[in-house]
């Protein structure tokens, strides 16, 4: 399952992924929410130290969800599938291993503010507005906006581009921590090409592990973080050595009680 208008290329351990479609301000619909997850599953095992995620052109990052797609499904559909696939593509980006870089080139509204949620470090061109419009259309951020967007943004704010429809320029936004640094427009690649170059001097595992313990810290994907640690301690230990001999042999197994 691949769509065309995700465009994802792995150069020098860089994965950049770029929303390809912006004669329609990179607004995504279900094909490319469909996308999303194999892609992420794919920059997880590939040999990618780090992430870029960004739009095509130079007026959006991500407009949000189609709106000509999610009102054209029925009030089933929306929930079963257009908000449930949304979160599980979303937390598979949120989770990666790598650490992602957002270059907000543009508008951030809705859904795209809630992609650019899952990233790690947010980069926005000075003409980047960034909101949550969707009470004006009569619907409800449902990828994680109110959720996750709220764990890394405080709710605060985000009930005031929710429930009020403030939109924030980049500077305010810069202010208010929806964004970690700010740039002129057209050099936010460059300034994630910057920061990239800082971490490929960091060691990935040291990485990975800081960056698992803070998603697990915020409430992202606590229950996969832990069980994560333990087994990786386990499976390192003799027990596990001996049990599966044991098993192998058909005998009681002799575990060290010390190690
Ligand atoms: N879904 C589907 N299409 C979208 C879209 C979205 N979220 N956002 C923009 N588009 C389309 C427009 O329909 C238009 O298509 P057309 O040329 O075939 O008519 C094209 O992208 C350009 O958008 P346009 O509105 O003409 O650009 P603009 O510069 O006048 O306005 C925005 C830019 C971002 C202010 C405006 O497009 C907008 O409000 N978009 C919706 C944002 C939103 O509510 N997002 C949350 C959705 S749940």
């Amino acid at each position: 399952m691949s769509d065309p208008r995700l465009d994802l290329v792995i150069k020098d351990g860089i994965a950049t992924l770029t929303i390809k479609r912006a004669d329609k301000l990179n607004a995504l619909d279900a094909e490319m929410v469909d996308a999303l997850l194999p892609l992420c599953r794919k920059i997880e095992r590939a040999d990618v130290f780090a992430v870029i995620l960004t739009g095509e052109g130079d007026k959006s990052f991500c407009a949000g969800g189609d709106i000509a797609a999610w009102s054209s499904s029925s009030a089933d559909e929306f929930g079963r599938h257009w908000v449930r696939d949304g979160h599980v593509a979303f937390d598979a980006l949120a989770r990666l291993s790598q650490p992602v870089i957002a270059v907000l080139n543009g508008h951030c509204l809705g859904g795209g503010l809630e992609l650019a949620a899952c990233a790690d470090y947010r980069i926005a061109e000075a003409h980047v507005k960034l909101g949550q419009p969707e009470s004006g259309l009569g619907i409800i951020p449902g990828w994680s906006g109110t959720q996750r967007a709220v764990r890394r943004f405080g709710a605060q704010l985000v009930r005031r581009m929710t429930v009020f429809g403030d939109v924030f320029t980049a500077e305010e936004a810069l202010a208010h921590g929806l964004v970690d640094r700010l740039v002129e427009k057209g050099t936010g690649l460059h300034a994630a090409h910057e920061l990239v170059e800082r971490l490929r001097g960091r060691s990935p595992r040291a990485t990975e592990l800081g960056k698992m313990m803070i998603n697990a810290a915020e409430g992202e994907d606590r229950e996969r973080v832990i069980e994560a640690f333990a087994g990786n301690l386990a499976a390192a230990s003799e027990d596990l050595k001996e049990g599966v001999a044991a098993f192998r042999e058909k005998r009681k197994p002799n575990f060290n009680k010390k190690k």
